[in-house]
């Protein structure tokens, strides 16, 4: 990059940037911490609203009623909100019966993530699924163990259980005095300070500064077994973990670990002090060509999900846009590469904490919505000019199968391009067998089929219904050897099909059964993920 591509206010504004996803099991605090967060940000003024926000959505949406009849959200958002001169971009992960693939391409578009563990419960699956998605791309990861205000499991067992489970090393930045109706707060090992817990806490309350343990001050506060307990867990940790490695963390293999209790609003402002100060603003992207550095000038981004349904009124569908380089600025003209046309962006939104308002600049990190009318789908780059497509926004392998059956033959064309459409937006993913003439569909979560079939019956009239299919893996299929490929095409046929983009793929029924095709091809490479065209 040369210096006169480099313009001083973005970099300023690249700085105090922060774009960031939780990732979390169900239940775990993912809704209660998001709304803590967003108090500190000012960004709402009242416990209570961002479930509120859930239930309002279900409330108002009119199109996809399976929205209402299950009362919980399809779609996902994206919070901003600015704490201590920071602009921070949360972009929420759908966890409950709305885990799909978007949930994981959410993960594409951040720069980092808080990971929330249950102290009772330790790493959970959906936690372990999203950890392997932060892995391909090395994100740095900031863990909270919450509700420590109830009984749970010791500290270094969780721990254990983080290192052995998601392959990251941790190290505590705070420690918790007992837990459960123990509780007695936290001691932040760098600052040295006491947080003490009581239910008349207040974030604003400081901590107390208690440089030497032995000091009996420690005593007073919080009994003395208690501080005796503290002593030794910290003259045990400092003496058994490594001390905190900022690259180690930027590079995804270090996570430092904060401990409290989301629903009291405590613990949180330390994690979040800490989030801004270390948490690494938006950096570089990988293109097919070259390495994009935030600071250029020249304006480019990608889109990472395409949801329908923000706007009941208008049917109309957002597009979800990365900015990865450049300014933004109301009306600008983009050059959309996958189409090759120029398109004006002159109505882009962009996500406050509760609503949306209309963008007149946005820089890297933001996210920005775009209308979308069909002609944008998932992965697609724009940029000022130079053609370019970035990397790293892929479809993940489906989990969950169904075979579409159509009800009226006469509509074959009108489920080909509803299945196509919908793929492109990410909702599933669609697979034509190589022998055979339905199709199947797969798919992150569940969900997603139901919203496949209220979407077709609604925006595209085709009646249609699953049949159950025996599978759950899939995986992209290449081989540097065309015979190879050959053949092994010929003896695995009935399970392979072509997806949406024409992407030869496995189906089958196990993990162990794609182990023994592994094991029998050992040339061929079976993809757990897959580039967009
Ligand atoms: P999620 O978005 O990750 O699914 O979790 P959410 O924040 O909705 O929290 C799940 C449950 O855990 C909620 O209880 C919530 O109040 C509770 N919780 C969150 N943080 C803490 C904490 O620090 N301590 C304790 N003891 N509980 C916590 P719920 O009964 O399911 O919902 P609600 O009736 O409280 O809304």
């Amino acid at each position: 990059m040369t210096l006169q591509n480099i313009d001083k206010t973005l970099v300023k504004e690249i700085k105090k940037r922060r774009t960031f996803a939780i990732i979390s099991h169900p239940d775990a605090g993912k809704t209660t911490l998001t709304e803590k967060l967003l108090l500190f940000g000012g960004a709402i003024q009242q416990a209570g609203a961002v479930k509120s926000r859930k239930n309002a959505r279900a409330a108002t949406s009119d199109f996809l009623s399976i929205e209402q009849e299950r009362g919980i959200s399809v779609s996902s958002s994206v919070m901003k909100f600015t704490y201590k001169d920071y602009e921070i971009n949360l972009l929420d992960t759908p966890g409950h019966k709305d885990f799909s693939e978007d949930t994981y391409r959410v993960l594409t578009a951040v720069d980092c993530a808080v990971m929330i563990i249950d102290n009772a419960k330790g790493v959970e699956p959906q936690t372990q699924k999203l950890m392997e998605v932060c892995r391909m791309r090395n994100t740095p990861i900031i863990t909270f163990i919450n509700k420590l205000d109830r009984e749970g499991l010791e500290p270094l067992d969780i721990f254990e259980d983080i290192e052995d489970k998601l392959q990251i090393e941790c190290v505590p930045l705070t420690w918790p005095i007992g837990m459960g109706k123990r509780f007695k707060g936290v001691y932040n090992l760098s600052k040295k300070e006491l947080g003490v817990f009581s239910s008349g806490y207040t974030p604003k309350d400081d901590g107390i500064f208690i440089d030497d343990l032995t000091d009996p001050k420690l005593d007073e506060l919080i009994s003395q077994s208690q501080a005796d307990e503290l002593r030794e867990d910290v003259d045990l940790i400092v003496g058994a973990s490594d001390p905190f490695d900022l690259d180690l963390y930027l590079n995804g293999t270090q996570t430092p670990v904060f401990f409290g209790s989301a629903i009291n609003n405590f613990g949180v402002k330390e994690m979040l002090d800490t989030f801004i100060q270390i948490a690494p603003a938006p950096g570089k992207h990988t293109t097919t060509t070259r390495e994009v550095a935030a600071e250029e000038k020249a304006f480019s981004g990608f889109t990472f999900k395409i949801q329908a349904n923000m706007d009941p009124e208008h049917r109309d569908r957002i597009a979800f846009f990365r900015i990865c380089s450049g300014k933004f600025t109301k009306g600008m003209k983009v050059k959309h590469h996958r189409i090759g046309k120029d398109i004006k962006i002159s109505n882009a939104t962009i996500f406050m904490a509760q609503e949306r308002s209309n963008v007149e600049v946005a820089f890297p990190g933001d996210i920005i919505g775009i209308h979308n009318h069909g002609t944008i789908k998932i992965g697609d780059t724009f940029t000022s000019k130079e053609p370019l497509k970035f990397l790293g926004i892929p479809n993940f392998a489906p989990e969950h199968f169904r075979r579409v059956i159509l009800k009226d033959p006469m509509k074959a064309k009108a489920l080909h391009k509803g299945l196509a459409q919908l793929s492109e937006e990410g909702t599933i993913q669609v697979f034509k067998p190589l022998t055979g003439n339905l199709y199947i569909i797969g798919a992150v979560g569940v969900l997603q089929f139901d919203v496949t079939m209220a979407r077709l019956k609604s925006e595209y009239s085709v009646k249609a219904g699953y049949e159950t299919i025996d599978l759950s893996v899939a995986r992209w299929v290449t081989c540097e050897d065309e015979k190879i490929l050959k053949e092994f095409k010929k003896k695995n046929e009935s399970s392979l099909t072509l997806d949406a983009e024409g992407w030869l793929t496995f189906l089958t029924t196990s993990v162990y059964q794609l182990g023994f095709a592994m094991e029998e091809w050992p040339d061929i490479h079976f993809h757990k993920t897959r580039e967009h065209n």
